[in-house]
């Protein structure tokens, strides 16, 4: 019998979100040194790196021993371009702690051969031993990594076309060029093997997906409510996310 220890924990603000995330982060890698940790992008994880470097800076956390692998990376962008999630990780968080950047890996998009890319990036995930906490965000469409609507639950690390919803919120991050249309993801089956599962939404923008990912079981067309048959996933939201009224 699974018993799941998911929860739900709601915060005030957004930078409150944030400390919390950090604060199981630094958790996680006080108890166990050499975590593999699951590691995302988007504007949410912003302020989650930001208290990471500080509690760093202060001696609350090594990085020294971790090993990271992050959901996704976009294809048609050469890992140095400033928006590309090498040069985004590198930028908020490998750049200003201790961690060894050979042990930091992101998906291989602009192979020539991507099925093997994404198999080869299976086998090295594996091969750390499984991811010990993965941290995700959540589209406004409800995809997580980049898998989008329609994903297939047990799908694995591949190469996809981002959805219409997807340019748009991402082109902020892109003032030289357009979003690149396609990605390499983690799949759906590979975020559900991480051991523990942190999942990070904060806005108005997100409230409508949480709402998806949270009930009604398995639904294609929101990959984020696979998650609800995961027994260790804990959903950090603000009000605003969760869909309450901020207390006057
Ligand atoms: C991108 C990433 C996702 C992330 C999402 C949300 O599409 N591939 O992993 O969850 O953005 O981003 P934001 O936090 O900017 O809303």
């Amino acid at each position: 019998m699974l018993v799941s220890s998911s929860q739900r924990l709601i915060f005030s603000t957004p930078e409150a979100v944030a400390n919390a995330v950090a604060d199981l982060i630094i958790k996680v890698v006080q108890e166990k040194p050499s975590a593999t940790l699951g590691l995302a992008t988007g504007g949410t994880m912003e302020p989650v790196y930001a208290r990471l470097v500080t509690a760093f800076k202060h001696g609350e956390i090594s990085f020294s021993a971790v090993t990271s692998f992050n959901l996704d990376e976009y294809a048609e962008l050469p890992p140095e371009h400033p928006g590309s999630y090498r040069s985004t990780m590198n930028a908020l968080l490998f750049d200003h702690v201790d961690i060894d950047k050979s042990r930091t890996f992101l998906p291989e998009a602009n192979g020539s051969e991507p099925d093997k890319s994404g198999a080869r990036y299976e086998d090295m995930i594996a091969a750390a031993g499984g991811i010990d906490l993965q941290l995700l965000g959540i589209g406004r469409n409800g995809h997580i990594g980049f898998n989008e609507p329609g994903s297939a639950r047990d799908s694995r690390t591949r190469l996809v076309n981002l959805h219409t919803d997807t340019l748009e919120a991402n082109a902020r991050f892109f003032a030289d060029r357009p979003v690149p249309r396609s990605a390499m993801t983690m799949g759906i089956g590979t975020i559900m093997s991480a051991r523990k599962i942190a999942l990070v939404a904060t806005g108005a923008s997100k409230t409508d997906a949480i709402h998806r990912a949270t009930q009604g079981g398995f639904q294609a067309d929101c990959p984020a409510s696979a998650l609800q048959d995961h027994g260790q996933v804990t959903w950090f939201l603000d009000t605003a996310a969760a869909g309450l009224q901020r207390a006057a």
